[in-house]
């Protein structure tokens, strides 16, 4: 057995668990949207392409399901659920037999092992139609046997990566990120590296995934990203950032934290342009690309006064790199930094002009090829 495969990478960053105001749960509508969104997609797609007279997707088997990157909830609960309701629906009236079997289904829910999978299972749903488990650990490398999954689903969760480059922390490199959290309006050294970290995990996820899934399995995933030729610096999640890299400046002035400690601190986020991302599915070779859509931009029509915009967003981006803030700085700051970013929005709240919403989510469906 290739131990190396099993071996988890160097960070492992999570979502605030449990009730907490700043919890995922509480602060996920904006992902919740892109799953509402991918539903009728997934729903089609699943009735063109699951291939259910193949022995591996047999009705007398169990019938496996992983979500990948699924936090604590409740956003996964509805993907599943949307994923078996599709299933059903070909067993029941795609079949060529007269009262054809259902499947069991087994549901895996996967997530960094600091995830709060303590949450995840108090707010399952009762009604659930499916055999849950938990699976700890980092999706860029093998988490379950080999052709065990039947359906991989992913969303919004793929741009973290599993590490900071290191270039981008070395004083003496090109790529030293000095004074700045993200490459968002860094040289373009720092870009480059974070470009190779990104295409490392996503070879690792793919061929992972590859490796899991039965002959003719599929894998959805949800992407945030770029279209071709958009400037992140430009869009509303670049300016987020550096305003959020201008406050730990000011705390640097405060004397609350170290130069030191802002050079060393880069977010592990990197957002691909569909191109790059198709670039490297087909470099990988075992999936076929069934379908590459753009999603309608979540919330869009909801016309919030600029207040409540800005609270939400702060709320949002706190459940989602709270975590990280703390374990860098310390749990001390993080209330003050958060306060202090929601000030400089509501002084300079140009990222929610709608000419700045240039990221984008992009949905693709994808089917592994039958002959692996
Ligand atoms: C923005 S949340 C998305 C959660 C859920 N999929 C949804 O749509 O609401 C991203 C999740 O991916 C998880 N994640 C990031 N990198 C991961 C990795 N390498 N392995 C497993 N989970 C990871 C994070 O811990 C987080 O819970």
């Amino acid at each position: 057995m290739d131990v190396e495969k099993f071996i988890e990478p160097s960070s492992t960053y999570h979502m605030l668990g449990s009730d907490d105001p700043y919890s995922y749960a509480q602060n996920s509508e904006y992902q919740k949207q892109l799953v509402v969104s991918a539903e009728e997609l997934i729903f089609e797609l699943i009735d063109k392409h699951l291939d259910i007279e193949k022995p591996s997707f047999d009705p007398n088997k169990i019938f496996r399901i992983g979500d990948f990157g699924c936090s604590i909830g409740p956003n996964t609960f509805f993907a599943v659920e949307n994923i078996i309701k599709s299933v059903e629906n070909k067993y029941k009236y795609k079949s060529n037999i007269k009262n054809p079997r259902i499947p069991e289904y087994h549901v895996f829910f996967n997530d960094h092992v600091d995830n709060d999978f303590n949450a995840l299972f108090r707010n399952i749903p009762i009604t659930r139609k499916y055999f849950p488990a938990g699976v700890p650990g980092s999706f860029h490398g093998r988490l379950f046997p080999n052709a065990t999954l039947h359906f991989v689903h992913c969303s919004t969760a793929l741009h973290w990566l599993s590490r900071i480059p290191k270039e981008v922390t070395e004083t003496n490199s090109s790529a030293f990120n000095k004074g700045r959290i993200h490459y968002t309006g860094a040289k373009k050294e720092v870009k480059e590296v974070y470009s190779t970290q990104y295409r490392k995990d996503i070879k690792s996820f793919l061929s992972a995934r590859a490796q899991e899934l039965v002959p003719g399995g599929l894998m959805v995933l949800v992407i945030l990203g770029f279209p071709g030729g958009v400037l992140p610096s430009e869009s509303s999640i670049g300016i987020g950032f550096n305003i959020l890299g201008s406050c730990l400046e000011d705390m640097v002035q405060m004397g609350k934290i170290t130069e030191e400690e802002v050079d060393s601190f880069n977010l592990p986020f990197y957002y691909p342009s569909p191109s790059e991302l198709k670039a490297l599915i087909e470099e990988n070779g075992c999936f076929n690309i069934e379908r590459i859509e753009r999603l309608s931009e979540p919330m869009k029509n909801e016309k919030q006064n600029l207040n409540i915009l800005i609270k939400v967003c702060v709320s949002h981006l706190r459940a989602v790199i709270g975590g990280l803030i703390e374990e860098h700085f310390g749990n001390e700051i993080v209330e003050e930094l958060f306060q202090l970013h929601m000030k400089k929005l509501h002084e300079n709240p140009m990222m929610f002009d709608e000419k700045y919403r240039k990221e984008a989510n992009y949905f693709m469906f994808l089917k592994q090829k039958s002959h692996l």
